[in-house]
């Protein structure tokens, strides 16, 4: 049966093409995968390598992770968006220690009611950190299933992720587990990519029921979506003449939970009644483009206003919530993504450059600095 061939064929492009050097791969503890497959989840291996190696050597095990401050773990997480998965990780390092002596549990069904850790997280950890043999179905493997099998329908349907999960299991071998495992994650980012794909290359392709059809680009079939609703806030760039910017801390959850950001308005809504209200006198006010940022499921268009401001005795001080930032401050904190280039434009703004030249300062990023 030509599933026979599956595992074999893709250990032997492993063996030649797959990724050996990536920096969980070195020493496989429990903690050390899992961190990288949570980091992983909803990220690039590009974008991750850095954050993981930042978090790691500030939180290098699982009992110094759980004893510190959520805030700490945002401020490290704070550009890798789904934060989400930050505070499951912060509670799932607290759950591990308290309920497992600081050991992860080697047992799939243990792992699997720890919070963030689903059936594939669960079973790339053990594969990885313990070579134990479990199938995973992350979206790259969905990928490749779809196509190889030509399974039809939507992989998110229940049906249709019940025979996904089913060839899963089928085509995992014995031996080599976490090279399989490896093996098939990185076919499914770099060979049976979402558009583009490189059948020319594959190892999988002779047996490839979509690529035999010359059927590729119909599967995984697309889920029907909706499209997605477009949200608009004002963002107030409160400056004072210190240079220190407003920031409000998000509430505990839902989105940006527990971060720092600006605070926000509806657009109609008067952005001087809430300096008012906050005992702000705006001295100058500056609209900025709007700069859209978009989430899963909606979009935001973010309409940035600069308001310089005087603070009155009234004004909102420090505190739990409220919390006057410059950058520089020796504090860390976690910013939302689009925050964070907004403070950065509000720098190349008051560079020596931008005075010469404003739209080159605009241009200017976090990276070029
Ligand atoms: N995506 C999820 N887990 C991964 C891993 N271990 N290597 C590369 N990409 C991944």
């Amino acid at each position: 049966m030509q599933s026979d061939r599956f595992a074999p064929a893709l250990l032997r492009w492993f063996d030649g093409h797959g990724r050996t050097q990536l920096p969980w791969q070195h020493e496989r503890s429990p903690y050390r995968v899992w961190l990288s497959e949570i980091m992983l989840q909803q990220t690039q291996v590009a974008t991750v390598i850095p954050y993981y190696e930042r978090f790691l050597a500030r939180f290098p095990d699982v009992r110094t992770l759980a004893a510190a401050p959520l805030d700490d773990v945002l401020a490290l997480w704070a550009g890798l968006g789904y934060y989400a998965r930050a505070r499951n990780l912060h509670r799932c390092a607290e759950a591990v220690v308290r309920a497992h002596g600081g050991e992860f549990p080697h047992d799939i069904d243990a792992l699997t009611t720890l919070p963030g850790i689903g059936r594939s997280t669960a079973g790339a950890i053990l594969a990885f950190s313990s070579g134990q043999r479990h199938p995973i179905l992350d979206g790259n493997v969905r990928r490749v299933l779809a196509r190889y099998h030509a399974v039809e329908g939507p992989p998110s349907a229940g049906a249709v992720e019940n025979r996904l999960w089913e060839f899963a299991d089928l085509h995992t071998p014995a031996a080599r587990v976490a090279d399989y495992t490896q093996a098939i994650m990185d076919l499914g980012a770099t060979v049976c990519t979402r558009t583009g794909p490189r059948c020319a290359i594959c190892p999988l392709a002779r047996d490839c029921r979509a690529c035999n059809d010359g059927a590729v680009d119909r599967y995984p079939a697309a889920r029907a979506r909706k499209q997605a609703p477009v949200r608009s806030r004002r963002f107030l760039i409160v400056r004072r003449g210190s240079g220190h910017i407003l920031l409000e801390a998000r509430p505990p959850t839902g989105i940006w939970g527990g971060l720092w950001s600006l605070p926000e308005i509806d657009t109609h809504a008067g952005a001087d009644s809430w300096c008012e209200a906050h005992g702000l006198r705006v001295r100058r006010s500056t609209s900025w483009a709007v700069m859209r940022h978009t989430f899963s499921h909606f979009h935001l268009d973010i309409h940035p206003l600069l308001l310089e401001v005087k603070t009155s005795t009234r004004a909102i001080m420090d505190g739990d919530r409220w919390l006057w930032y410059k950058d520089g401050d020796a504090i860390e904190i976690g910013l939302p993504a689009p925050v964070r280039r907004l403070l950065d434009r509000l720098d190349a703004h008051d560079s020596p450059e931008a005075r010469d030249d404003p739209h080159r300062a605009l241009r200017k990023t976090r990276q070029d600095r």
